[in-house]
Order: structure tokens, then sequence, then C-alpha cells
């Protein structure tokens, strides 16, 4: 049966199918685009109807939210099922007006009762959801190389070659390259079919000032593929001389060797200059092959996806722990305040799971639950986010000791866009 809340002359319901187009027209004018007539069908393939709610005046559309179901690779290559919040967006007729805020409520709590235990998202400005209790658990470093200074150190042992392929062949080969990589990497997610059908159509708008996307796959010498970069190039030529730019999208790489092979291919594109990407690694290892690493040139820093625990024990059961230990935390929950209370994380083996149930021992650090959230995948530490006033020591060592728990091997990295 399905329910529909009254909030003023504002009517929150579930979408039905025939709602989609709508859907599209009120997202697209949240975000400032227009989808063309033939794009619809291929938003729809990516599309949730049974987890999108939406927000109606007078039976128009005027707001939407949406989940997908995704998995999230968690420390210990666990991977979890997550409801990854999607097609976030108010008409800007409406805004401010607190209808956002009723459908994040209402999807929280339908979250909630589906049994997930995490959600996660990206945002599309950093202050808009720390008020849900979601955290900024991964960043990505935008930055750029011109080809005249950014040589690679190299020679690099590799008897692989690179293929160009066109968007039918990468339909093909790049989920399952992509599906390998994502079960190893901390802060990666699934991507269903449908992803990958919007994702290839490439749609016009998401290709700002440059062309369509080029994919470049890497085969070992046995023929299997590790490894791809997608790229676009901007071309100029400025008096006479070729000054393009390759603009990475994404780079997947099986294994370092693999990883310098591709980079390579990108900084031996004749007619580029210069060589940039948006959603890198902040720890990224280019800049390690390089023979001066200042000819990398950090060009941002953004936070990226944002974590939000739903099921706090279950959640932080969930994954693995670097270090031993026995952590007593003390959490607000101001969306779900039944989360609030104290938790013992009880951690017995190097790398291991960790038990984690209600107590009502003494607290050693107090944290909302978006700090937890930031902290879950290891992209930041308890010390710096007590450094900032965030997370409140209530027992000495106990920041040190979090740290070591919540350590990973490797930073988190989601590059995903959804
Ligand atoms: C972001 C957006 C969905 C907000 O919708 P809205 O209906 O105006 O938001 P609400 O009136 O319900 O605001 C709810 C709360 O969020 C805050 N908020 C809303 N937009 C915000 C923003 N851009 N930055 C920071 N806070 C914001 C409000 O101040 C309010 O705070 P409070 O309730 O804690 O006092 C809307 O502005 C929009 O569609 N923006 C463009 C598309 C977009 O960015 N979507 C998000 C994709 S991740």
């Amino acid at each position: 049966m399905q329910s529909l809340t009254d909030m003023g002359d504002i009517q929150i319901r579930r979408l039905r199918e025939e709602d989609f187009p709508e859907v599209v027209r009120v997202e697209g004018a949240a975000f400032g685009e227009q989808a063309a007539p033939e794009e619809v069908a291929i938003f729809r393939a990516g599309f949730n109807v049974d987890r999108t709610l939406c927000a109606l005046e007078d039976g128009a559309l005027v707001g939407t939210n949406s989940v997908m179901d995704m998995e999230l690779t968690v420390p210990g290559d666990r991977v979890i099922p997550v409801a990854a919040l999607t097609w976030v967006g108010v008409l800007p007729s409406h805004r401010r007006r607190g209808i956002f805020r009723r459908l994040m409520e209402r999807q929280l709590e339908d979250i909630r009762h589906g049994g997930d235990i995490v959600s996660v998202l990206l945002g599309s400005e950093g202050g808009i959801y720390g008020r849900f209790g979601y955290g900024s658990a991964t960043s990505v470093l935008s930055f750029s190389l011109e080809r005249p200074q950014a040589k690679l150190a190299g020679p690099f042992g590799n008897d692989g070659r690179i293929v160009l392929i066109d968007p039918a062949g990468a339909a093909s080969v790049l989920p399952d390259v992509y599906d390998r990589y994502r079960r190893r990497q901390i802060g990666a997610v699934s991507r269903h079919p449908g992803w990958w059908t919007e994702y290839l159509y490439d749609i016009e708008h998401h290709r700002e000032r440059t062309g369509k996307m080029f994919h470049a796959v890497h085969e070992n010498a046995s023929g299997s593929r590790d490894g791809y970069v997608t790229y676009r190039i901007e071309q100029h030529w400025s008096a006479g001389l070729p000054s393009g730019e390759l603009v990475v999208v994404e780079l997947i790489a099986a294994d370092p060797e693999v990883y310098a092979a591709l980079w390579s291919y990108c900084l031996n594109t004749d007619l580029v200059r210069t060589i940039s990407m948006g959603r890198g690694r902040v720890e990224e290892p280019l800049r390690w092959l390089l023979t001066d690493p200042r000819s990398l040139q950090v060009d941002g820093l953004v936070d990226y996806l944002w974590v939000r625990l739903i099921d706090l024990p279950r959640a932080l059961a969930a994954r693995d722990y670097y270090s031993p230990g026995d952590l007593v935390l003390e959490v607000t929950d101001e969306v779900f305040p039944a989360n609030s209370g104290r938790y013992r994380l009880r951690v017995e083996a190097p790398g291991g799971t960790a038990l984690c149930a209600p107590t009502a021992a003494d607290p050693q650090l107090a944290l909302s639950v978006a700090e937890l959230g930031a902290v879950y995948l290891g992209g930041v530490s308890f010390q710096t986010l007590a450094a900032a006033g965030r997370v409140k020591e209530l027992s000495g060592g106990a920041l040190a000791n979090a740290d070591l728990m919540f350590a990973t091997d490797t930073p988190p990295y989601c590059v995903t866009m959804f």
C-alpha cells in the first residue's frame, strides 16, 4: 500500500514507473541540464524505480531522491551491500522549504527498515550531508602534468600491449576488469549493468569541453586484460603548435607494471600538451614514477565518497581491523536517536574482525555518527578529527589506540560517479 505524507501542500510518496520522465526533467532542472529525449531511456537503465521517493506539489513532481543497490569494498577485502543515495534534487523554484530534508528523512528510514547497514553517496557540495550523519570517507585529487616537463623514470618491465577499443568493445571488456579491481580496492563500489550502459553511452553534457571517451586496454603477454585507461581529448592548436589536453576519466590497473604502462601511454600521446585527471588518488603513485615529482601539479583535493553507518554494531563488525584492541565509543546520532549510546568494539587478532555491542562501560572517545562514517574506511585518522574538535578523547591513549585499530594497508579510493 502506497503511503502519502502531507507536508503543507507538498506530498512525499514512492515513485511510479510512469513518473520516470518527470524525474529526468526535475533532476535536469536541479542540476542545470536538459536531457535529450533519447537520453531518457539511457538514464532508465541505471535507475531503481522501487527505491525512489518523490515530492509533489498539486500532483506535479518537484523533488526526488533514489537508492541504487551497490557493494562497497571495506578493509579486509570484504565486500558489503550498501544503499547508494543518488538522483537527489529539488526544483530551483521550490528550494529551502524543507523538501529535501523530508525526502532524506523518509529515505533514511526506508533504508534502515530495508536492512542495509551502510549508506553511501557523492555530494554535489560538501556542506549538505553531514547533518544527515554522512561523513566524508574518501577524497580525490585533481592534478595535471605538462608533457615537456613530465618524464617517467622507467624503463618499466612490461611484456604486454595496449589496444584502443570502441564503446561496444569496452562494454564487453571494462566491466570484468573493473569488477576484479574493485573487490580489492577499499572504498570502491560495484557497478551494475545499467550503470555501464549509461556510462558508455557517454552523454553529451558529461563531456564538458572535451570530446567522446576513448578506452585503451592493457593486455598481458598471455592476452588477458588487466587494466585500462578511459580518457577524453580536448583538441587545441596555438600558433600552429599542438597544445591539446588529455583528460583521464579513470585508470584501472591490476598491478604496478600495468599502472606504469597505462600512464606511459597517456604521457606519450602526440598532439597533447597537458595531461589531467579530476578524480585521482590522494596518494597517486604516478608522482613517484616521474623523474621530477614536481611535474605533477595538484589542482585540488575534494571529498568524494560519503559514508553513513545505519546499523552501528553490524557495520562496525563488517570490516576487518589492523590491530587488536578494545575501544568504547560514545556515539550521537540525531537522525536515528536509537543509535545514540555507548558501543564496545573488541578486536582480538591483527587483521581480525570485531565484536561490537552496546555497553555500559566508561567511554574512551566521543563522536557523532558522521565522524564514525568518515573513519570507517581508514581515509582519515581519529587524531585528525580530534585536532578539528570533531572527536573527544575521554581516556588517555584512546585516539592512538583507535587509529591503530582502524588503520588500513592502502588508502581508500573511489572513482565511480553515481
Ligand atoms: C541540495 C538541494 C537538494 C537542497 O534542497 P532544498 O529542498 O532546498 O533543501 P531543504 O530546504 O530541505 O534544506 C534542508 C537542510 O539542508 C540545508 N541545505 C540545503 N542545500 C544546501 C546546500 N547546497 N549546502 C549546504 N546546506 C544546504 C538547508 O540549509 C537545510 O538545513 P537545516 O534543515 O539543517 O536547517 C537543492 O538545493 C538542489 O536540488 N540542488 C541542486 C542539485 C544538487 O546539488 N543535488 C544534490 C546532489 S548530491
